[in-house]
């Protein structure tokens, strides 16, 4: 057996995140396993958006530690984790949206200065989104909340990500294009992207997660294989409503 395979991609242990002395994130503690999509879903202000952000490095953690393939990442600055293969699609997406499709996802590269592998990872967005490829000339922001957020997805994956962090990928986006961009973010990680996954929509995430944490008030309170979560009767009281 080779020990490397079952090492977490992504681990964060008992990290604790707080807003000018208001405690926002209590000893949370996930793990990402290599090619797998990870859903953490949770109520509005649960701390969703803050986990994301502490391993991306736009939040400082109080105390515990994040390692991303081994390494501590907790003390390097934002920009410095972009390299090592961990994007963030924010939560509104954040798209330059007076700039054409074309230079938003030449954006997305700006940590890497080879321009033959910028021009070749733009045409592979463009392959695997075609919509993009319609709208290349387009300005960002005249796109509809889907495309938009296929750019978004687009911009992320420039920097080629090894974990592609998704904050509500579908949020202001109409019924019928949620699933679309599920899809999408499944293809990706068919391409060996792991994927963690921030929604409220959980029925929708957990459909398409390996595995699913649940955060409440900044705490993990309960963790299970996307499936068993779907059916869990503690996570449809709390977040279905049933
Ligand atoms: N910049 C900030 N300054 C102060 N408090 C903040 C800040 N950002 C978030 N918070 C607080 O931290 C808590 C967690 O917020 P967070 O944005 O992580 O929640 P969330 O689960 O992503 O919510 P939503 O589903 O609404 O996006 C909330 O109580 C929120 O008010
Ligand atoms: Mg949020």
């Amino acid at each position: 057996m080779n020990a490397m395979l079952k090492e977490p991609i992504l681990r964060v242990a008992d990290v604790s995140v707080s807003y000018s002395g208001v405690q926002a994130l209590q000893t949370v503690s996930l793990r990402v396993m290599p090619g797998q999509i990870v859903a953490l879903v949770g109520g509005n202000g649960n701390g969703k958006s803050t986990t994301l952000r502490a391993v991306a490095g736009l939040n400082e953690v109080d105390a515990g530690e994040i390692h991303f393939q081994g390494q501590p990442v907790h003390g390097l600055p934002a920009h410095k984790r972009v390299p090592l293969g961990l994007s963030l699609v924010p939560e509104g997406r954040r798209l330059f949206p007076r700039l054409t499709v074309l230079r938003n996802l030449e954006l997305g590269a700006y940590t890497r200065d080879d321009r033959q592998e910028v021009s070749d990872g733009i045409e592979q967005m463009l392959a695997l989104f075609p919509i993009l490829k319609e709208r290349a000339t387009q300005l960002a922001g005249t796109m509809s909340g889907g495309e938009q957020q296929m750019l978004a997805i687009a911009r992320g994956l420039m920097a080629r990500p090894k974990l592609l962090m998704l904050d509500e990928p579908s949020w202001g986006i109409a019924p019928k294009f949620v699933s679309k961009v599920l899809d999408v973010i499944q293809r990706v990680n068919e391409t060996g992207v792991s994927v963690l996954l921030v929604e409220q929509n959980l029925h929708k995430a957990l459909s398409i997660a390996h595995h699913g944490y649940v955060i409440q008030t900044g705490r993990i309170v309960l963790e299970g294989s996307g499936d068993d979560l779907l059916h869990n009767e503690d996570v449809k009281k709390a977040y279905l409503g049933l």
